[in-house]
């Protein structure tokens, strides 16, 4: 087992050298522009991290973990026209750097060429790869379709915020970590605990991303700050807001999440205030860590060492804290 920083380079230096751009430069372009931008490249690390846990070499697993960050790529690409989001990375999102449409079919492309990555892959696992990756990418869709509803919404509750959050991200975190098994021909047993693990991992993984949607530092955080309260975005700060704030923080926070002022600074600033005020700041930080612990006891039914485990949980700690 080599660390994560390892795996993460050996990833980078395979994209690199796969993703090129190619004709028609208006569909490629983009493609190459979103990939290359600084990513974190947690879901294919998780894909090499996993095969080399359950006993094969990472090279075995590098196309699956292409397709994943090609798939997540994909999504954020369609994500951010549909969040009308300006930023990702630190710079300028595809659509606002060429335009919707190429949004769109660069997307489009995109998840064409993750699915086509299992071609590499022979028979039985081809198809469990495959099986796996349509489940989810059809998830996907859904939670992002729930995500969507929910911002017309006043009703929203905290199980269906959940599973909403389940099906847009943390079914992906999950997916990999059971594409790595897979391709190391691991048991079913040890299939699912470490798709649970990944399960409960990404919930705890979008928790933190709504946390620092609303409390990231702008320098840093390489998407727009506030881009939720704008969006009117059912996060969980909001609905613990809801359930925690007093009469008067509810009547505001409700009020404010009606309108979509020209100008929202003052609209984020006060409702940052609420989320603080009201304790759903503090409760959306537990929560983080008490999903990444509920991650951490899934491990308990994996049957390898304990230092294969130790890199997992190292993963899972550096996902708390992190601030990007
Ligand atoms: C962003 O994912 C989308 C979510 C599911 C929250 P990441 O935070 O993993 O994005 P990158 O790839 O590191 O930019
Ligand atoms: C994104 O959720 C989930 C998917 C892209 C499927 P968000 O909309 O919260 O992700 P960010 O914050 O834009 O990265
Ligand atoms: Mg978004
Ligand atoms: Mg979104
Ligand atoms: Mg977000």
């Amino acid at each position: 087992m080599q660390s994560i920083e390892f795996y993460r380079s050996e990833f980078i230096s395979y994209l690199e050298k796969k993703v090129k751009t190619r004709e028609p430069r208006n569909l490629y372009e983009p493609i190459t522009y979103i990939l290359n931008l600084e990513g974190k490249r947690l879901r294919p690390v998780l894909v090499l991290m996993a095969a080399e846990i359950f006993g094969v070499d990472y090279k075995k697993a590098l196309d699956a973990a292409l397709s994943v960050e090609v798939f997540h790529n994909f999504s954020l690409v369609h994500d951010d026209i549909m969040d009308r989001a300006p930023l990702r990375r630190g710079k300028p999102s595809v659509h606002e750097k060429w335009n919707v449409n190429t949004g769109i079919l660069s997307g489009d492309a995109m998840l064409i060429v993750a699915y086509q990555l299992f071609e590499n892959y022979e028979g039985p696992m081809f198809k469990d790869l495959a099986k796996l990756f349509s489940k989810t990418a059809l998830e996907v869709c859904e939670g992002q379709q729930y995500d969507m509803d929910f911002e017309e919404r006043d009703d929203v509750t905290i199980s269906e915020y959940l599973r909403m959050i389940e099906y847009k991200t943390a079914v992906l975190v999950a997916a990999t970590l059971k594409m790595g098994a897979i391709v190391a021909g691991a048991s079913m047993e040890a299939q699912d605990a470490v798709y649970d693990f990944g399960l409960n991992l990404g919930i705890a993984f979008q928790i933190k991303d709504d946390f620092l949607d609303a409390f990231g530092d702008s320098e840093t955080f390489g998407k727009q700050v506030g881009g939720d309260i704008i969006e009117n975005k059912k996060t969980f700060l909001y609905l613990k807001a809801l359930e925690l704030g007093k009469p008067e923080q509810k009547k505001e926070l409700l009020d404010l999440y009606s309108i979509r002022p020209g100008d929202p600074t003052a609209k984020i600033n006060s409702i940052k205030d609420i989320f603080i005020d009201s304790g759903a700041a503090k409760t959306t930080e537990t929560a983080i860590g008490d999903y990444t612990q509920r991650a951490f006891k899934n491990l308990e039914r994996l049957d390898v060492s304990a230092d294969k485990k130790a890199s997992l949980k190292e993963f899972g700690e550096n996902l708390m804290r992190r601030q990007v």
